[in-house]
């Protein structure tokens, strides 16, 4: 089935040339762009965007990380997009990223991992409304 997923290119990517690396991958995959932003976010864009994480003890840093410089945010669609962007990520930490992933391949940090992607259809619905509220 056709879905909608919610990417942001966090600002390590931004700050280490990789947009363009990790946009190829997202279309030579086969996910079509379908909307785009680019910008540099408040801590209150943060809080809600993060809304499950707020009360974390990892979230302080992970908002003044987010906050930090300039990012792009996606929406990228095709078939399974939420579990085919998730895959193509690689798991969170990316010192235990599976090699050929975004993050396997070219981050070394639990936190600054280059990419955020919708975790569920409901993740996405919520995301895609905060970042691209024409969107929906
Ligand atoms: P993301 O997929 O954007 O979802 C939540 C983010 O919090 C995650 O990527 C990481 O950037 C960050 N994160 C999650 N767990 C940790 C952790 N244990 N330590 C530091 N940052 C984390």
């Amino acid at each position: 089935m056709s879905e909608r997923t919610l990417v942001l290119l966090k600002p390590d990517a931004v700050r280490r040339g990789l947009v363009g690396e990790i946009l190829s991958r997202y279309e030579a995959k086969g996910l079509s762009i379908e909307a785009t932003w680019f910008g540099q976010i408040d801590a209150a864009t943060s809080d809600a965007h993060y809304a499950e994480h707020v009360e974390r003890d990892f979230y302080p840093p992970l908002r003044t990380f987010v906050t930090s410089g300039p990012m792009m945010a996606l929406v990228l669609s095709g078939e399974s997009a939420i579990d085919v962007v998730r895959l193509l990520n690689g798991a969170t930490d990316g010192r235990v990223a599976a090699p050929g992933t975004i993050r396997g391949d070219l981050s070394l940090s639990n936190r600054e991992n280059l990419v955020h992607g919708s975790d569920s259809p409901e993740s996405a619905t919520r995301e895609i409304g905060l970042w691209f509220p024409d969107l929906v």
